[in-house]
């Protein structure tokens, strides 16, 4: 377990030795009066006289040793912690890079709430892994293993005897562990349900609202939330038995050394004063192992926490090059493109090439296809099998950042982040002035709307973007794009769902965006892409013909079925040649 951390401890991992050495000093200092306190009784025991003066030497060495102790152990802890919370630091970093890498389809299907369990709440496991559980458990191991050698040293009789509440107490711990160890996936699995489902239902709450179905979602929110109660006790019901022996035997040494103890003096087998050292010594043993052991029972559940982080760690990262984008022109090629999100196929072998400056419009049926070969342009996702190739060269072979200057892409879901509306169009071009964000959101029509906010464009946009309508929200990304300013652009629906005046305003920001561009362009009003270079039917995954409207209309079935049934005119149309 440690060394599967142990990468991200990295130049801390001298904090963490040094925890273990001091704590393991606090200790030695804590148990070391009793040595002292035994000194003082022996003699008193055998009715010697002892001055003030001994007495005195002695009660200073405890005080000293109590002064040692308090101050290495907090050392020892400070250490443990700047350990602990780097490696945090350094764990959630890597996930979060590698998160980064990772095919967006992984990300979705291991959903929001296992994704924000293991960043929070599994990683901050591994605080109580490095902070307490290495220094202080080893610490509080070492010690009475050598206080048990000790007490062999001064008597084996009396050492044996301290040994029969620690066997009883390991034993214990090693069947909670054991019995424990099936319930604890259960309720892992559980709490990782219930994470997922209570995600799930605020973000669905609108939904929920709208169609009445408070009881259904309540009802499925209730049944997780007592499965995770169910699954909780079922754990703790097999643990309780063996955690209640083992807690109430191993500080029971002082009782089995009492009465036995005092038997073996009166029998004459061991000295009155060396059964006082070993029972003083006793009382060190109980509460250290006792301490030893619960570190211990927490070790399946660290592992399984880890285990997990590094489950979300493996997945494999996107196919990505190194290489900078090295095509001499921006012509886009799909080469017998198949995918799926999962085992179902959803694009089966799908040929489509355009050129650089032409413009191109996919068509289809809803669930045709079309956004997804679109997302597959800006990488998303790997695909199964075929090429896509943008100036000639593979995009799995040039990183994404290279492929991310060369395309844009406005999607169906527009996304903005919980800032100003000006850090939201900076995105596309992070060194951009602010004049230029102020042209990007003049040319993708802000201006109107954010003239009615009092703080303009350093308006919060709110949470995902919600103090913005849905139509706004497109062109605020649109500026984005506009801003960036990258040859290749990716439309996918951007005018879907929009008022007639939401969508003219739109269609004229497209204009601005689409000059002199290569333009990827899906849109439901066929209209709005009469005059487009090229026109790609999409059907079930394939791309069933691709060429101008007036050819189509002609020569393709399924194209005239589609340009019958599109809905009223747009406004906007792709400029003529
Ligand atoms: N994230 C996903 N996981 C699994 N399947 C998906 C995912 N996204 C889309 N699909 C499936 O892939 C198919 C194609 O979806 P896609 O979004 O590409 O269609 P579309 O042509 O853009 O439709 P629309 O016109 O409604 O936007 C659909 O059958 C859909 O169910
Ligand atoms: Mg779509």
């Amino acid at each position: 377990m440690f060394k599967r951390v142990s990468p991200y401890i990295g130049e801390y991992k001298k904090y963490t030795v040094w925890a273990v050495i001091l704590m393991s000093i606090g200790i030695i200092a804590n148990v070391t009066p009793y040595f002292f306190i035994y000194q003082i009784i022996a003699p008193l025991t055998r009715g010697e006289h002892i001055d003030a003066s001994y007495i005195l030497i002695r009660v200073i060495a405890v005080a000293i040793c109590e002064i040692i102790f308090s101050v290495s152990y907090v050392q020892g802890l400070e250490f443990s912690h700047i350990s602990a919370y780097n490696t945090l630091k350094n764990l959630r970093i890597s996930l979060q890079s590698k998160l980064e890498r990772q095919p967006l389809g992984n990300i979705n299907e291991l959903g929001t709430g296992r994704i924000k369990k293991v960043f929070t709440d599994d990683i901050d496991q591994v605080e109580l892994l490095l902070a307490h559980a290495i220094p202080e458990g080893i610490a509080n191991i070492a010690i009475p293993m050598i206080i048990i050698v000790l007490m062999f040293i001064f008597d084996w009789k009396l050492g044996l005897l301290s040994l029969v509440p620690l066997v009883v107490g390991m034993f214990a711990m090693g069947m909670m562990m054991k019995s424990g160890l099936e319930k604890m996936n259960a309720y892992y699995e559980s709490a990782a349900k219930m994470n997922n489902t209570i995600i799930e239902y605020v973000n669905g709450m609108e939904v929920v609202k709208v169609f009445n179905k408070d009881g259904d979602s309540y009802k499925r929110f209730g049944e997780r939330v007592k499965d995770y109660r169910d699954f909780t006790l079922d754990w703790y019901k097999v643990c309780w038995p063996w955690m209640a022996i083992y807690s109430s035997v191993l500080p029971c040494l002082v009782l089995l050394m009492l009465p036995l103890g005092s038997m073996m003096v009166l029998g004459g087998v061991v000295t009155l004063d060396r059964m006082v050292l070993v029972f003083c010594m006793s009382f060190a043993v109980g509460p250290s192992f006792l301490k030893a052991l619960n570190f211990a029972g927490k070790f399946p559940q660290l592992d399984y926490k880890i285990a997990e982080l590094e489950k979300m760690m493996e997945h494999p990262p996107l196919k990505e090059g190194e290489s900078a984008f090295k095509g001499d022109n921006l012509d886009v090629e799909f080469k017998d493109v198949h995918f799926g999100y999962d085992d179902a196929e959803v694009l089966h072998g799908v040929n489509l090439s355009f050129k650089q400056g032409t413009t191109t419009a996919l068509v289809g049926e809803s669930g045709s296809g079309k956004s997804t070969l679109a997302k597959l342009l800006v990488h998303y996702y790997d695909i199964d099998s075929g090429t896509i190739t943008v100036g000639g060269q593979d995009i799995t072979d040039m990183s994404l950042e290279a492929l991310n200057d060369q395309v844009s892409f406005v999607s169906q879901e527009q996304f903005l982040f919980n800032t100003t509306l000006y850090e939201n169009i900076l995105i596309g071009k992070p060194n951009a002035t602010r004049e230029e964000v102020l042209e990007a959101a003049r040319r993708a029509q802000c201006n109107e709307f954010i003239a009615r906010f009092p703080d303009g464009l350093d308006t919060q946009a709110g949470d995902g973007g919600k103090q913005l309508s849905g139509g706004e929200r497109q062109r605020i990304s649109l500026a984005r794009a506009i801003l960036k300013d990258a040859p290749i652009i990716v439309l996918d629906e951007a005018t879907a769902f929009m008022d007639p005046e939401n969508e003219e305003k739109m269609n004229a920001a497209l204009d601005e965006i689409v000059k002199d561009k290569t333009v990827l362009v899906i849109a439901h009003r066929l209209s709005t892409i009469k005059n487009a270079d090229k026109i790609c039917v999409m059907k079930e995954g394939n791309c069933i013909a691709a060429d101008t409207h007036d050819k189509l209309i002609i020569s393709c079935p399924e194209y005239k079925k589609l340009w019958d049934a599109s809905v009223s005119a747009s406004t906007w149309k792709v400029r003529e040649a």
